[in-house]
């Protein structure tokens, strides 16, 4: 309620939040995925939850826990994730953790692939959808608040300016991931939003998380 003492500053709102890699079948036994471990977005959509959002989080395959008083859908695809938001809009906030495979194979064998006289085989790939793009393009079903991540190595605030533009999101979480932070349980983040540029020191992945959150909150009012 309105200024009750210890009201959740995020009741009544719905978030949407993707975590973790995709993977992307090559045949029954085989895939293409990424270094993501799903800690840093299982971290957001606990956080938010503790704010009082109703929180939807749309998880590629991880090995993690489901935070308290969190809807989880499962996905292993990009192509799943993206329907599993698109099933689960409308909401005020979206923040897109994924680390989305960039490409799928353009046609997945259905049995497994033996070695053979031919030598290794050429994977033809196709691009994916690029979910967080799609959401900030969603017309009347656009959350008012929608967070991208983005993790770089080098020209950090650059790059994330350039995707910022790009996909249309209102902010750009930049994660350093310059040294051995793949996994670990500490990001170093620049938040990216109209209004300039904020770098957050080093902080354990909850920490990030509740600075979000909080900072959601702030947004949303
Ligand atoms: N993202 C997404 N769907 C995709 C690819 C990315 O929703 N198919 C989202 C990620 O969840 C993240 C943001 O877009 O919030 C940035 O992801 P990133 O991989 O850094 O961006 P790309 O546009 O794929 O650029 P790059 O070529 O650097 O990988
Ligand atoms: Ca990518």
């Amino acid at each position: 309620g309105l200024l009750s003492p210890g009201a959740k500053p995020l009741a009544g709102k719905r978030a949407l939040v993707t975590a973790g890699p995709t993977h992307e079948p090559i045949d029954p036994v085989r895939y293409i995925a990424n270094r993501s471990s799903g800690k840093q977005g299982f971290a957001i959509a606990a956080a938010l939850a503790a704010q009082g959002a109703d929180v939807t989080l749309v998880a590629g395959p991880v090995n993690l826990p489901t935070p308290a008083g969190v809807k989880r859908v499962d996905v292993e695809t990009a192509r799943e994730m993206a329907g599993a938001i698109d099933a689960a809009l409308p909401a005020d906030v979206a923040v897109m953790v994924a680390a989305v495979a960039d490409w799928r194979t353009a046609d997945a064998a259905t049995a497994k692939m033996k070695k053979g006289a031919g030598g290794p085989p050429a994977l033809a790939l196709v691009e994916n959808p690029d979910i967080l793009a799609t959401v900030s393009a969603a017309g009347a079903r656009r959350p008012k608040l929608v967070i991208g991540f983005a993790a770089e190595t080098d020209s950090i605030v650059d790059h994330a300016n350039t995707k910022l533009a790009k996909k249309g999101c209102d902010w750009i979480v930049a994660n350093d991931v310059s040294g051995e932070v793949m996994g670990g349980d500490a990001n170093r983040i620049h938040l990216i939003t109209a209004s300039g540029v904020e770098d957050w020191p080093e902080l354990p992945k909850g920490e990030v998380a509740a600075k979000l959150a909080a900072r959601i909150a702030e947004a949303l009012g």
